[in-house]
């Protein structure tokens, strides 16, 4: 099945809501009205709605870049699912390797995320990847097959359409070694075999797996003909209006 291919920005803990409105503006702009790729941008909390403003009415969603599984209560620094839809959210990226590294997020925390963000509607980016020592250990497939098993428990197959997951191998994030095409290819068939054994064949083949780490607008084309990679989930070249729009036309061309 060819699935539409997603290119996801994630600023990270960069932009103010003044820069962010900036940076929102000249990608509504550049992207304009094509409709071959889907392009979700996630600002921090505190840009969510600036950047709201900037795409709203164009083809541009908004995405968090975490949020706590509970409605509401006493989590002192948290924000809620419902929070982010009140802001016209659509994606939330959750267990991404920098929340699971220095903010101690588990497996079964990742997975009650997941299982919150769709009771809210909103579609979860989860991310999963192998660190340098895992890989080098031989042990990437297996660390994949865990965090992805773990963050999926209690999901159906009627969620596959609005599962979205990014393979990002730790090693290739923020410092410019990207995964060769056939490393990320194996990895993303991995997951594809995974997903079918989880939520069955035909659902399986509607979730839509990124690649992430390092990748800039010279090796996406590669990386995105690959068969099981369907979109991108990009951090520094997100930050520049040019090269993420690059990376959106790099996504359209690839047939
Ligand atoms: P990078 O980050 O593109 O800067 O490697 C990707 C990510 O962490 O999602």
């Amino acid at each position: 099945m060819h699935l539409k291919k997603l290119i996801a920005g994630n600023w990270k803990m960069n932009k103010t809501a003044g820069d962010g409105l900036a940076l929102a503006k000249d990608v509504v702009a550049a992207v304009g009205k094509q409709n071959e790729v889907d392009v979700v941008i996630c600002p921090p909390f505190t840009a969510l709605e600036s950047v709201g403003r900037a795409v709203e009415g164009s083809v541009v969603r908004l995405g968090a870049q975490n949020m706590h599984p509970e409605a509401q209560g006493a989590f002192t620094g948290e924000v809620s699912a419902p929070m982010l839809r009140a802001l016209f959210v659509t994606h939330v990226i959750l267990g991404h390797s920098e929340r699971r590294s220095l903010f101690g997020e588990t497996d079964a925390a990742v997975n009650h995320k997941v299982l919150a963000a769709f009771k809210n509607q909103l579609k979860p980016i989860l991310c999963v990847g192998e660190s340098l020592a895992e890989r080098e250990a031989g042990s990437t497939l297996k660390v994949v097959q865990t965090q992805t098993e773990r963050a999926l428990e209690g999901v159906g197959a009627d969620q596959a359409a609005s599962l979205i997951i990014a393979y990002e191998p730790v090693w290739a994030i923020g410092t410019g070694k990207v995964a060769t095409a056939d490393q990320a290819q194996e990895v993303h068939a991995f997951i594809r075999g995974l997903l079918v054994k989880i939520l069955g064949e035909p659902a399986a083949q509607r979730v839509r797996i990124l690649y992430g780490g390092s990748m800039k607008p010279s090796n996406a084309a590669e990386l995105l003909s690959q068969k099981d990679i369907d979109g991108g989930l990009i951090g520094g070249a997100a930050l520049e209006a040019r090269s993420f729009v690059e990376l959106v036309k790099a996504a359209a061309a690839v047939k």
